[in-house]
């Protein structure tokens, strides 16, 4: 699939079966989803792009490299997506973090939107927008929506587990918006939770149930 990107590291594969389990606790839930999306920040910031600069090392003069200018937006879909940013923040210190509060409706499986902040200069920025979960892809959707009529122009989506449909719906609006995910999975179930997925992210990352 063009613009979709799956980490397959071995690090992160044996990490995301311990997150499918569902004994794995609340505890244990969280630690791992900040390990998985700081070794998945790696790979999204690949295109950052770069100056050559001088550095004076203790024995000469040298060229180095050093990132040039374009500064990073975190932007997690609340609830789920909050437990993605710890991990993406020790990577990127500096970068600056928006909200976009997003929950499905439980019936319509529709997504809702409750809440938006985001720094104002999110238009000049490379913004990573942040979901554990891609299931029918409609909350990514609206949220890259939501991003693009605040100005963002640079945007890119790093999920953990996502569905095939999902990632269909969320490119049917934004083909340029290119996709980091750990792992493509078989597809929903009749609650449009993903098959076999790890369950409600936000509930197992907060303990809500
Ligand atoms: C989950 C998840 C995504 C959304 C994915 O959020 O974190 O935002 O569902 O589903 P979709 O692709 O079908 O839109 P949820 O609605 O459970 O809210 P929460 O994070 O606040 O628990
Ligand atoms: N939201 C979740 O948290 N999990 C799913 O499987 C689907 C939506």
């Amino acid at each position: 699939m063009k613009n979709v990107f799956i980490i397959d590291h071995p690090l992160i594969q044996h990490k995301l079966t311990m997150l499918r389990d569902k004994n794995t606790s609340s505890k244990d839930f969280r630690a791992l989803v900040n390990e998985v999306s700081m070794l998945m920040a790696y790979e999204v910031t690949r295109s950052l792009p770069l100056e050559i600069v001088d550095v004076e090392t203790p024995i000469c003069m040298a060229k180095g490299h050093a990132l040039s200018g374009l500064d990073v937006a975190i932007v997690p879909i609340m609830r789920a997506g909050m437990g993605m940013l710890e991990g993406m923040l020790s990577l990127i210190p500096n970068a600056k973090v928006g909200h976009i509060g997003i929950y499905r409706n439980e019936e319509t499986i529709q997504p809702v939107e409750y809440y938006c902040k985001l720094p104002s200069d999110i238009s000049k920025r490379f913004v990573i927008v942040t979901d554990p979960m891609l299931a029918t892809g409609g909350s990514l959707r609206d949220a890259i929506t939501l991003l693009k009529n605040k100005g963002a122009i640079n945007i890119k989506a790093m999920t953990l587990v996502s569905t095939e449909v999902g990632i269909k719906e969320v490119q049917r609006l934004h083909p340029d918006v290119e996709i980091f995910t750990i792992s493509i999975d078989e597809g929903l179930n009749e609650n449009s939770y993903i098959v076999p997925g790890l369950g409600d992210a936000g509930d197992r990352l907060f303990g809500t149930k």
